[in-house]
C-alpha cells in the first residue's frame, strides 16, 4: 500500500475566545459543568469579516510555507467543511483564487461531518495515486458559531471555529492503511440549510461514539497488522474529552500518545483532526517513521480511521 507523506501543516483560528463563563453569562450552564461533561475550556469565534475561505486560505498558505514548496505545483485542493461560505462556488475555488493557486488544478469541497478530514485525507491520497501531479493540500475550515441556536446551551457550547491544513504526497516506502464508511443518518446530528442551527441529539451521538470508534481503531489496527502498542500517536477527533478518554482505557496505552486539545478549541467539526495534527507537529510530538492514528466520527453517522507513517 503505497503511503502519504504530510510534507507541511498550517492552521488559523480566530482571535476571538468564547470561555466557559462567557457561555454562562448567557444561557444557563456553568464552566463545572461543560468541563465535567466535555473537557472543553474555551473556543474561538469567527470575526464578522471572517469566512471559511479567509480562515482556510490561511492555514494553506502556512502549510505550503512549511513544506516549503513551490505552490505551483500543488495539483489539487480539497476542503473539508459543513459550514462553507456558499453552495457554490465551492471554498476550494475561492482559495484557489485567493492565493494564486495554478488554473489546470483539482478544488472541491467535501462534506463529512466531523469525518471530513479524514475522508478528505483518503480521497487526497487517491487522487495523487491517478498521478499527474505532486503535492495536494487538504484544508479543514468551520464556523460553527454561525451554525448555532445561541439559546440551546445542550448544542451552543459545545462548538467552535477553525481551519487547518496539511500539504501531501505519495511516499512508497511508507504503510497507509485505512477503514472508511457511512451509515447514512440525519437524526443523530444534522445542521440544515441554509444557517442550521446545528441539532445534536447528545446522548444518541456518545453511544454511537464509545460504540463505533474503538472497534473501527481496532479494525484499522487489524488491516495494518498491528496492536495499540505499536501506534505512537493517536489523533482523534476532539468532540468529546470523555469518548477519547473512553477509547484510552480501551486501548490501555498512555495519556502522552493521545493529543488533545479540545480545552482550547471546543468540537470544531471537520478542522478538530486536522487542528490536532498541526498542533502535535509543532509541538514535536511528531517524529520520522512514527505510526499515526486518525479517527473521525460524526454526522451522517460517518466515520473513518487511517494509520499512516509520519
Ligand atoms: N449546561 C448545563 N446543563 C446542561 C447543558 C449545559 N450546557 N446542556 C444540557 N444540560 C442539562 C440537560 O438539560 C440535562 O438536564 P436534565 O437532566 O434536567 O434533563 C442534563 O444537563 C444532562 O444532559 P445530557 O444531555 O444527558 O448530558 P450528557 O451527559 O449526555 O452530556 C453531551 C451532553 C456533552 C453533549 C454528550 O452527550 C456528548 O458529548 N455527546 C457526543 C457529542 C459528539 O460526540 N458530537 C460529535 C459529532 S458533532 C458533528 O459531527 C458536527
Amino acid at each position: 500500500m503505497s503511503g502519504i507523506k504530510i510534507l507541511g501543516t498550517g492552521k488559523y483560528v480566530p482571535e476571538k475566545i468564547i470561555t466557559n463563563d462567557d457561555w454562562a453569562k448567557l444561557v444557563e450552564t456553568s464552566d463545572e459543568w461543560i468541563v465535567q461533561r466535555t473537557g472543553m475550556k474555551e473556543r474561538h469565534f469567527a470575526a464578522d469579516d471572517e469566512t471559511t475561505t479567509s480562515m482556510g486560505a490561511a492555514a494553506v498558505k502556512l502549510a505550503i510555507e512549511d513544506a516549503g514548496i513551490d505552490p505551483q505545483e500543488v495539483g489539487a485542493l480539497i476542503v473539508a467543511t459543513v459550514s462553507a461560505d456558499n453552495y457554490s462556488p465551492s471554498d476550494a475555488c475561492l482559495i484557489q483564487r485567493d492565493l494564486g493557486l495554478r488554473d489546470n488544478m483539482i478544488a472541491f469541497d467535501i462534506s463529512a461531518g466531523c469525518s471530513g478530514f479524514v475522508f478528505g485525507l483518503e480521497t487526497m491520497r487517491g487522487l495523487l495515486m491517478s498521478g499527474g501531479f505532486k503535492y495536494g493540500v487538504l484544508v479543514a475550515s468551520e464556523i460553527l458559531s454561525r451554525k448555532m441556536d445561541k439559546t440551546d446551551r445542550s448544542t451552543c457550547v459545545l462548538f467552535g471555529d477553525g481551519a487547518a491544513a496539511a500539504v501531501i504526497s505519495l511516499d512508497d516506502n511508507s504503510e497507509y492503511y485505512s477503514c472508511i464508511g457511512v451509515h447514512g443518518d440525519d437524526e443523530l446530528i444534522k445542521v440544515p440549510v441554509p444557517n442550521g442551527p446545528i441539532y445534536m441529539d447528545g446522548q444518541a451521538t456518545y453511544k454511537f461514539a464509545v460504540s463505533s470508534v474503538p472497534k473501527l481503531i481496532n479494525d484499522v489496527m487489524e488491516k495494518a497488522g498491528v496492536s495499540p502498542d505499536d501506534i505512537d500517536m493517536f489523533l482523534l477527533h476532539q468532540a468529546n474529552l470523555r469518548i477519547i478518554e473512553a477509547v484510552q482505557k480501551r486501548l490501555k496505552q498512555p495519556d502522552e500518545k493521545f493529543f488533545i486539545n479540545i480545552n482550547k478549541y471546543g468540537n470544531t467539526s471537520a478542522a478538530s483532526v486536522a487542528l490536532a495534527m498541526d498542533e502535535a507537529k509543532k509541538e514535536g510530538k511528531l517524529k520520522p517513521g512514527m505510526k499515526v492514528l486518525l479517527a473521525g466520527f460524526g454526522a451522517g453517522k460517518t466515520y473513518g480511521a487511517i494509520i499512516f507513517e509520519w
